[in-house]
Formats: structure tokens, sequence, C-alpha cells
């Protein structure tokens, strides 16, 4: 293993269920403040909802400039996706957008905006046996509920709403598998709750070697047995192989990563029906080199790799193993790509925060810049086999922009169980995000993709592209 100190990804497997709790106490203090910023912005939240809902009804275009600003507070709107909404003048004044499934061939599902939908969340944590303690924020004490409430639409089309039925029906007899980091396993697990949302006897789904959620390392495998499908989870954070150093390496060097090999669980992801994988919180200096794990291709420890060239690297390694390994026919292969974080006056390790964070944000996001270069690096090293990117062996969940403006998504200080209270100010948790929240809107987009996989698949076996 390398580095073991918590890092940005890791922030909740490691202080979680770990060494925090006797400490949080003192931290009781904050909550009264914590609360009543959340009353004020609930106030007004309303203002703006009564506003806008108010030149909505009236049909008015008296404030364009306000009513602007404010449209992406708009309640739904013309977004349902024709499933009802906004109503009256306002909705039936603008276009009806096509549907993904449908006609929208060419709409990038990734361009769009959040809206606020009262019929999320798609499930309540406490209904929820498959989640960790850290992602259960309101359970924890997170005072508002906002985050869970938005959805994400498309500017060109509208999504299928979720169906955990019709999900479940598509993975029957198959194998659905998440393989990289704790950001990977929050979707997983968000996945299992839409699921299972939708089987009312629980003791139908059940970990295959009877291992509780609560287990961090290795892999997880959560059967249906309803429909015989398996949602799995493989811990593999690089996604490629870290092993021992090689003999006569020198003393520093303590373990390695080696860029040109799949990590070993690689073997038992090549034949699922979806595979979805995630990297990149781990490939930083803290993670890697600063624990004495350095970067091997070949027998050659490069002892003076960058951390990004290294990434870059592995990526390829990734896609030509796709290429190599993967029957794309019967794999739907997809990477979803760097979430983001958002701590704000200082990292994870120094005391950034996102604590007062209840809105999604406006326009262009605040995320600093260097947490983009994950995402760029992946999109050259993913241009560079252009016949992956040109074909239907890999879609891309492209959520890093509209991910860039959830700040309000993220566990912050309630990733410690209900018993404990908010975590201390310095130790947030700005990288993983709360279920439900965010990373259902993830899955929204996946299943979507897999439907219309399904669609083009059957007319046209050669027309799934890469972002669509
Ligand atoms: C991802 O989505 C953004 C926003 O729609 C777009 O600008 C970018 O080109 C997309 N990247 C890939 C690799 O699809
Ligand atoms: C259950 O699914 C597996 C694939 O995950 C398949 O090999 C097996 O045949 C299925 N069993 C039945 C009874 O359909
Ligand atoms: C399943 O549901 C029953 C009744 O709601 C409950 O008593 C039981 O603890 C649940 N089982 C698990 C494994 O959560
Ligand atoms: C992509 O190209 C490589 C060689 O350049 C080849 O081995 C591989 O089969 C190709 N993959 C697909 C999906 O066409
Ligand atoms: C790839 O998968 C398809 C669909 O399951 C199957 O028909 C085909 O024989 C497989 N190809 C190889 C080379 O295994
Ligand atoms: C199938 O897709 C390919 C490439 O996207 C296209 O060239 C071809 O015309 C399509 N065929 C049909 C029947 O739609």
């Amino acid at each position: 293993m390398c580095n073991s100190s918590p890092s940005a990804a890791e922030v909740s497997d490691a202080v979680n269920f770990g060494d925090f709790y006797k400490r949080a106490k003192r931290f009781r203090l904050f909550e009264p403040s914590v609360g009543v910023l959340g009353v004020a912005v609930c106030a007004v939240i309303f203002c703006l909802f009564l506003l806008d809902y108010r030149t909505a009804t009236k049909g008015l275009t008296r404030f364009p400039s306000q009513n602007e600003r404010l449209l992406w507070l708009r309640i739904d709107g013309d977004g349902g996706g024709g499933r009802g909404g906004g109503g009256g003048e306002e909705s039936s004044r603008k276009k009806k957008k096509i549907d993904f499934l449908s006609s929208g061939d060419g709409c990038d599902v990734f361009d769009g905006d959040w809206v606020w939908d009262e019929r999320y969340p798609l499930y309540q944590s406490k209904d929820c046996r498959f989640l960790d303690e850290g992602f259960r924020c309101s359970e924890n004490g997170r005072p508002d509920f906002f985050y869970a409430k938005w959805r994400w639409q498309p500017r060109s089309c509208n999504l299928p709403r979720f169906d955990a039925k019709i999900m479940l029906e598509k993975l029957r007899n198959k194998r659905i598998v998440f393989a990289g980091d704790s950001i990977g396993r929050n979707q997983w697990e968000s996945l299992l709750c839409m699921l299972s949302s939708a089987v009312p006897n629980n003791d139908s789904i059940y970990e295959v070697n009877g291992n509780p959620i609560t287990k961090h390392k290795g892999f997880l495998i959560f059967k249906f047995i309803d429909y015989n499908c398996t949602v799995e989870y493989y811990r593999a954070p690089f996604l490629v192989l870290q092993s021992r150093a090689p003999p006569n390496s020198p003393p520093r060097v303590k373990t390695t990563l080696k860029l040109d090999q799949m990590d070993w669980t690689s073997s038992k992801w090549k034949d699922a029906d979806v595979l979805v994988f995630n990297t990149g919180h781990w490939w930083n200096y803290e993670k890697t080199v600063r624990g004495g794990c350095y970067f091997q291709e070949g027998s050659n420890v490069e002892m003076g790799m960058s951390v990004d060239s290294a990434y870059e690297k592995a990526l390829g390694t990734v896609f030509e193993w796709i290429n190599r390994k993967v029957n794309t026919t019967k794999t739907q292969v997809f990477f979803r790509t760097y979430a983001p974080v958002h701590f704000r006056g200082g990292d994870w390790r120094s005391g950034g925060t996102c604590h007062l964070e209840t809105l999604p944000d406006l326009g262009s996001s605040l995320v600093p810049s260097h947490t983009w270069n994950k995402y760029n690096i992946f999109s050259r090293v993913l241009s560079s086999h252009s016949n992956l990117s040109d074909s239907k062996s890999l879609g891309v969940l492209n959520i890093t922009h509209m991910t860039s403006r959830r700040k309000d998504g993220h566990s912050s200080l309630y990733y410690l169980g209900p018993k404990v209270g908010p975590a201390p100010l310095h130790r947030q948790d700005c990288s993983h995000w709360c279920l439900p929240g965010v990373p259902d809107a993830w899955n929204e987009l996946l299943y979507a993709l897999v439907l219309k996989r399904e669609i083009t698949g059957k007319s046209n076996s050669s027309s799934f592209h890469a972002q669509v």
C-alpha cells in the first residue's frame, strides 16, 4: 500500500471510521452557528423562489435581467422531460426538449444545468442499508437538505427519469463493476441505494461473501437474487498494480506502482457486462512519492518521474488494456472523469473547508485550476487512443464540469456517525459526497447511457459514440 495517511479521496476511510470521535465533541460549539446560517440561507432561497415563481406565473418579462439571473434556481420549469413540472404559461412558452433516448443522438448530456426538483432525492439514506456512515450526512447532523434536491438537466435534451426496475431488468443475469478509488465507491453505494429502493424484500440483496459494507479493502459484491445480477466494487485507487520494491532499489523506495500493469483484480473485471472506471484522487505527491511509493516501468524504478506523467502513463495502460483484453461487444466500458474537490482556504491536510456551502455554483465554477489538471490529462490520453474515443468501445462519463458546480454536495463536517456529531472544522471532507446527492446524478447519466447503447446497439451497432 502506498502512503496510508488520509488524503482527499480517502479521508472518509481514514478519518470517518477512525480517530476523531473523541475530539469532535469539543466542536459541538459550532453547531448553532451552522444552524442559524442554514435558516438564513433557507429564508433567502424561499424569497428567491417566491420572486421567480411570481415573475414566472405572471408571464412577465418586466425584470428580464433578474429573471435571467434566477433561472438556475427555477422550480423544474421546462426540464421535466414530459413528466409535469413548472406548469402554466411559462412552460408552454418554452420549446419542449427532445428525449435523449428516442432522438437525442447529438445531445451532449454533460452540458447543462442543475435544476431544483421537488421530486428528489430518489431515496432516503435511512432506508438504505448499503451506505457507509460517512455518506449519511443528514443522519450525521447536516442541517440543510437542499443538496439532495438538484436534478441534472442537459441543455438540449431530457434524460429519462431513473427507474430502478427498468435498470434491474437491463442488468438481469449481468454484472456491473465499479473499479477505482473511494469516490468510485461513493458512486457504487449510490447505485446500490437507487436500485434497492425498488426491491421490497431486503433479504434478497446480500454480499456474496458475507462481508459488511464497512469493509474498505479488496472488493464487495452485492447480489440482487431476484434478478441474478451483481453490483460490484473493486478498490483499486490507481487502477495499475502496486507492489513491493524490486530488489536492489534505493532504500527510500518502499513500494512501486507498475505503470504498465493493471491492478491484480483486473482479471475479475474483464468479463463484467458494465464496467465503470475512475481514478485520480490518489495521483498526488503525498499519496505516492512522499510515502516511498515510486513509479516503475518494466524493471526500472523511475526515481524522477512526476506524478502527472505517471498518471498519464497509467491511463494509457488502462486504455490499452480495454483495447486488448475487453470484449467491448459484451462489456460496456465507461470511464468516469475526475470529480472535483471543493476545499477552500486550504486543502484536505491544511484545514480547507466547504461546510458553509448550501447551494450549487451559478455559472462557472470556482474550483481551483490544478484540480482540472487530472481531467486535462485524461482528455489528452483519450484523444491519443483515437480508436477508443471514436468508437463504441469506451463511454466517457464526463462529469467533471457539472460536478465542479456542486460545492454544496460534500460530506464536509458530517462524515462521523450520528452519535458523534460534526467533525472538527479543520478536518473536513470536501472530496466525498453526501448520499443521497451528487453521485445519484452520475448514475442517472449512466442509466441513460446504458439504455441508449441498447437502443442504438440494436439499430446500428457502430453508432455509439464516446460522448453520447
Ligand atoms: C466534457 O463535457 C464538457 C462540457 O460539456 C465539454 O466541454 C468537454 O469537451 C467534454 N469532454 C469530453 C472528453 O467529452
Ligand atoms: C446468473 O448470471 C450469471 C452471470 O452473472 C450467469 O452466468 C448465470 O447463468 C445466471 N444464472 C441463471 C440461473 O440465469
Ligand atoms: C429487513 O427488513 C426487516 C423489516 O423491515 C428488518 O427487521 C430487518 O432488520 C432487515 N434486514 C436487514 C438485513 O437489514
Ligand atoms: C485499437 O487499435 C489497436 C492497435 O492500434 C488495436 O490493437 C485494437 O484492437 C483497436 N481497438 C479497437 C476497439 O478497435
Ligand atoms: C464478444 O462478445 C460477444 C457477445 O457476448 C460474443 O458473441 C463474441 O463471441 C465475443 N467475442 C470474443 C472474441 O470472445
Ligand atoms: C451506422 O453508423 C455508421 C457510423 O456511425 C454510419 O456511417 C451508418 O450510416 C449507420 N448506418 C445506419 C443504417 O444507420
